[in-house]
């Protein structure tokens, strides 16, 4: 009894020592593997670094993923320069270990930094220049750069260009661009991607790779196909737009109680056909009014015009007249002063507020492609559903201008011509207790399902941008890998998942780059 009762735990502790053993080698292996093909030994942050957490918490967007039980990576690898991430693919591959590429940290999945399976986080955020070239109105950005750096480093140097990209400007370079990327210039010069004229990346098999040694169908797939699933890229070279010294904006509000309704209904009709130069977001929001005793939903109108005030109020009152716009809301600016307008910043922020780290925060986001405008009783159905969220609102991109006339199949994303407008959903709120969290994720959940009749369908397009993991999900058991992929597949990419599947296919044939939502290779 005791002689059995003594193997036994002896065999209990050898048993968990060697699981101690082999769930410690393969990063140890790492390790060494990493140190034998680089000289750098200060770019590697494991549990056992004391800075560890602030490293992997840096660029992290979003607060529901920064708890105790979030799993976390084997080691964090900070790359400095191209070998460090030639060494992490190296190794990472020889010893089993899955990589998440971070760029920025605001993918809404936390896809950049969170797995459950063991994996090591390559962060990119020390491969950030942004170098300007007047002569040929270019720009050469590393992938750690954000939106920000980005415009502000083009501003220095010249107040006629620009850049079309998004408004948030702590979003990374190698997370926003490999997803296609938007911004309140779209209407004029299309997504980001479609003004993208070269890039490097670091293949599979270590090599670094331009766009004439990678080839046309990577250089494709990597401009809004994700760039996760294909390779690491360090930088992209990006054709820089001409803007007037001077534009306009506006952000007004208008009341349900006093119209906003009727505006929003034609607003749907005129925004996807206004001139080019001009972008009008509306966004229904749940305000409080009467001391918190009444939630009531307004609609905020950003708009952003090439142009000067006076041509803006005149196109305004030959083609949108309902939205009541007035000379006093108008402000004209140096465009780089207008990318902090339009990110909520008051006039007279200074600029190097684009260079600031982001403010974490709890969220859920989700995407919607709408193609028939939306009847005014169901415009107010949405603003009752929203009232009984309270804390999520829309924004409403609207489409058309330069955003139809690009062939749907000329980059991976699909969504161009034929949509009046992408609808965003934004849930966000300050509670992160884990009931908070699931109520709200709940919440938003509903109000997509509700949202169904109004928007496409067959497939329901999604933005890769704003990844959604529910998409992909509540499949029966018995589906394949394969089929789980094309679900989300063809939501975000339509006709071109097939494309995205053969370029996967050729350029990583072991499957080595992947995480819950990649591109997969053909099985069949
Ligand atoms: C507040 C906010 C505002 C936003 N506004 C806009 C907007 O106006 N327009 C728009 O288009 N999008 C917008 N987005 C969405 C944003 O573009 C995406 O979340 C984007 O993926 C973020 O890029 P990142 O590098 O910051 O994220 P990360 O989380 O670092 O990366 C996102 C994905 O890209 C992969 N990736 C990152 N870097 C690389 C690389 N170097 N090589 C290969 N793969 C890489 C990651 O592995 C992950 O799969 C916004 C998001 C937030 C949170
Ligand atoms: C982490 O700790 C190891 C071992 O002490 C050390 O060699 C390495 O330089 C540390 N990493 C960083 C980024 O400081
Ligand atoms: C972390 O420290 C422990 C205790 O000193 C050690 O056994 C382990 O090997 C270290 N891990 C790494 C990855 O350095
Ligand atoms: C709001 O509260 C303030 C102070 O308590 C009060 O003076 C005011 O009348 C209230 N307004 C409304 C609309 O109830
Ligand atoms: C516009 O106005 C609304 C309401 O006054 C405000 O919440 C918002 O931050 C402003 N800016 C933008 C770009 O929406
Ligand atoms: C634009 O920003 C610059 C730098 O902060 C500032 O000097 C200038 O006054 C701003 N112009 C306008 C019109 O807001
Ligand atoms: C939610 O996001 C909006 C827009 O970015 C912001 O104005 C608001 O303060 C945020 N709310 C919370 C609770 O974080
Ligand atoms: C969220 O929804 C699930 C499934 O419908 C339900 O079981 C759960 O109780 C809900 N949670 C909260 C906090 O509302
Ligand atoms: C999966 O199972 C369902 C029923 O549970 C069945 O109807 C379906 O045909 C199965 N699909 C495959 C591919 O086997």
């Amino acid at each position: 009894m005791k002689k059995s009762y003594f193997l036994f735990t002896a065999l209990t502790i050898l048993m968990s020592l060697s699981t101690a053993i082999s769930s410690q080698s393969p990063l140890l292996n790492f390790l060494t593997c990493f140190s034998h093909n680089s000289h750098a030994s200060n770019v590697i942050y494991t549990p056992n670094n004391t800075s560890f957490l602030t490293i992997l918490n840096k660029k992290m967007f979003h607060k529901k993923f920064q708890t105790p039980t979030t799993p976390k990576p084997l080691a964090i690898i900070a790359a400095k320069d191209a070998s460090h991430v030639q060494a992490t693919i190296k190794c990472a591959k020889s010893n089993n270990i899955q990589i998440r590429i971070r760029s920025g940290g605001h993918d809404y999945e936390g896809y950049s930094y969170v797995s459950d399976v063991p994996f090591v986080i390559l962060d990119m955020f020390n491969i950030n220049s942004v170098d300007i070239n007047l002569q040929e109105e270019t720009a050469w950005v590393d992938s750690g750069a954000t939106l920000g750096k980005i415009y502000y480093n083009i501003a220095k140097k010249s107040s006629s260009l620009a850049f079309p990209g998004g408004s948030c400007f702590s979003v990374g370079a190698g997370g926003y661009f490999s997803g296609g990327g938007y911004g309140n210039m779209m209407r004029k010069y299309g997504l980001s991607v479609d003004n993208i004229i070269d890039a490097i990346i670091v293949n599979v098999n270590g090599n670094i790779l331009d766009r004439k040694s990678m080839g046309e169908d990577l250089f494709w797939a990597i401009r809004g196909g994700g760039g996760a699933s294909f390779g690491v890229i360090l930088s992209w070279k990006l054709k820089l737009v001409h803007v007037p010294p001077q534009i306009t904006v506006f952000n007004v509000t208008r009341n349900v109680d006093g119209g906003a309704t009727d505006v929003v209904y034609k607003w749907q009709l005129i925004a996807p056909k206004l001139h080019k130069d001009l972008f009008i977001r509306a966004q229904p929001t749940v305000v409080q009014i009467g001391n918190g005793t009444k939630n009531v939903v307004q609609v905020i109108f950003f708009g952003q015009f090439l142009g000067t005030t006076e041509s803006l109020l005149l196109l305004i009152s030959e083609s949108f007249p309902e939205l009541g716009l007035k000379k006093s809301d108008c402000f004209s600016m140096p465009w780089i002063n207008s990318t902090l307008f339009a990110y909520s910043r008051p006039i007279g922020t200074p600029l190097e507020a684009l260079l600031e780290e982001p403010q974490a925060g709890y969220s859920k986001g989700q995407s919607d492609y709408v193609k028939k405008p939306i009847p005014i009783d169901a415009l107010e159905s949405i603003w009752k559903k929203m009232i009984e969220g309270q804390t999520l609102f829309m924004q409403w991109n609207p489409y058309g201008g330069r955003m139809e006339e690009i062939l749907s199949s000329q980059t991976p994303f699909p969504h161009r011509a034929g949509n009046l407008f992408k609808i965003q959903y934004f849930n966000n709120w300050t509670d992160g207790s884990p009931k908070s969290i699931e109520s709200h994720v709940n919440f938003s959940r509903s109000f997509y399902k509700f949202m169904t009749p109004y928007v496409s369908n067959s497939p329901r397009e999604a933005f890769l941008n704003y990844r959604d993991a529910d998409i992909g999900a509540n499949h029966p058991s018995n589906t394949t890998k394969f089929d789980i992929a094309k679900t989300y597949g063809i939501k975000y990419f339509k006709g071109n998942f097939e494309r995205l599947v053969s370029v996967k296919t050729k350029v990583d044939p072991e499957n080595f780059f992947r995480y819950e939502q990649s591109i997969p290779i053909r099985t069949y």
